[in-house]
C-alpha cells in the first residue's frame, strides 16, 4: 500500500509530517456555501475516511471551526477521528474569519477575538492546546501585525504550538516573522493559479525553512465548487505516461515545487483519498515538469 510517507517528510517547528496530508473541508459534506441540500455525509463514513487516511501514514490534517454544514462540522469528525487513533497527527487550524451558527460569513475577526476563535477550536478538537494555527488573512492590502501579534500572545500563553499564514503575500510573512516564528504558509496555488510563484513566496518559503502548503490544487479556478473533469491536455498526457490519474499529476506537480511543499487534498472518496496519497510515490521527469510548466497549453 502506498503511504504518505513517500514523498518524504517536513518539520513544522518541531512537528514532523508527511508530505501529503489531508484537508478536512470536504469531509462536512453539503458544501460550505451555503447549500444545505442533499444529506450530510454519514459521520461513520467520515471518520473511517480519516482512519484510512491515517493508516496510509497521513499525520497532518487541515481544518478549521467555520468549516461547517448544516449537520455536520469538520472539528467534531476529525476529534472523533482521533480518540480511536493511536498515533500523533498534527492538527492545523484557521482563524481569522467565521461563520455564524446559521453559516453566513461575518467579517474578520478583530485581534482581541483570537483568543475565542482559537478557544472554540481547542473545545471542538477536544485538546488543551493547538498544534498549529493559521491566520488566514481576508484583505490581502491591510497588515497582519496585529492580528498575528495576538496569536503570538496566545503561542506565548501555550494555547498553541506553532503559527502560520493564510491567504498572503511575502510583505505579509516578512510582517509577520518580526513578530513570531512562522512554521507554514497556506496560499490557493496549482496548476491553474501561481500567483504564489509570481510574488517569489513559494521560492521565499523554501529558503527561509517554512512549509508551503497549497489548497485548491485540485479543485484550482473552481474553488469550493465540485472538481471538474480534467480538460488540460498537458495533465492528460503526463497522466497517461505514469498509468495515473490527472488528479494524481496535479498534486505531484505541486510535491515538485520543493521539498518544504506540502499536499493537503481534500475529499469525502475513499478511493480518491488512496489515489491522492498514491501520489505522493510519483516521480515527474525534467521535460514533464517543463511541459506542465508550459502557459496557455490547457484546452483540450
Ligand atoms: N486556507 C484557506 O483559506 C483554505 C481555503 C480552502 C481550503 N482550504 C483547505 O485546503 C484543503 C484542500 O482544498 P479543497 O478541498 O477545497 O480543494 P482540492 O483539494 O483542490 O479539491 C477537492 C475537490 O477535488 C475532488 N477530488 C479530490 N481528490 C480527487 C481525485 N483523486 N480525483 C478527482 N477528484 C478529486 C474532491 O471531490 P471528492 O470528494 O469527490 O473527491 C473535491 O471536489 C481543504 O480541504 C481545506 O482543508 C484552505
Amino acid at each position: 500500500m502506498s503511504t504518505a510517507a513517500a514523498a518524504g517528510t517536513w518539520r513544522l517547528g518541531d512537528l514532523e509530517v508527511n508530505r501529503v496530508g489531508y484537508g478536512a473541508m470536504r469531509l462536512t459534506g453539503n458544501g460550505m456555501r451555503g447549500n444545505s441540500d442533499g444529506r450530510p455525509i454519514d459521520r461513520g463514513a467520515a471518520v473511517r475516511i480519516l482512519h484510512s487516511a491515517f493508516e496510509r501514514g497521513v499525520n497532518h490534517i487541515d481544518t478549521a471551526a467555520f468549516y461547517f454544514s448544516p449537520l455536520r462540522s469538520a472539528n467534531e469528525i476529525v476529534n472523533r477521528a482521533l480518540a480511536s487513533w493511536r498515533d500523533d497527527v498534527v492538527v492545523v487550524t484557521k482563524v481569522g474569519p467565521g461563520r455564524d451558527p446559521s453559516g453566513q460569513w461575518l467579517a474578520m475577526a478583530r485581534p482581541d477575538r483570537l483568543r475565542g476563535q482559537v478557544e472554540e477550536n481547542l473545545r471542538q478538537l477536544g485538546r488543551d492546546h493547538l498544534d498549529v494555527v493559521n491566520l488566514r488573512v481576508n484583505d490581502l492590502g491591510t497588515s497582519v501585525a496585529e492580528h498575528f501579534g495576538a496569536l503570538a500572545e496566545l503561542r506565548e500563553a501555550g494555547l498553541v504550538r506553532h503559527l502560520g499564514l493564510s491567504n498572503v503575500r511575502p510583505e505579509h510573512l516578512a510582517e509577520a516573522r518580526e513578530i513570531a516564528p512562522v512554521v507554514c504558509v497556506q496560499n490557493a496555488y496549482g496548476l491553474d493559479r501561481r500567483r504564489s510563484d509570481e510574488s517569489g513566496l513559494v521560492d521565499l518559503c523554501r529558503e527561509l525553512g517554512i512549509a508551503f502548503v497549497p489548497y485548491f490544487a485540485l479543485s484550482g479556478l473552481r474553488r469550493e465548487a465540485a472538481a471538474a473533469p480534467e480538460r488540460d491536455a498537458r495533465v492528460h498526457t503526463v497522466a497517461r505516461a505514469h498509468g495515473a490519474t490527472p488528479a494524481q499529476i496535479r498534486l505531484a506537480w505541486t510535491l515538485h515545487r520543493g521539498p518544504h511543499v506540502l499536499a493537503i487534498p481534500g475529499t469525502a472518496n475513499p478511493a480518491h483519498l488512496a489515489e491522492n496519497i498514491a501520489a505522493g510515490a510519483l516521480r515527474l521527469a525534467e521535460e514533464e515538469l517543463a511541459l506542465l510548466d508550459e502557459p496557455d497549453a490547457a484546452g483540450a
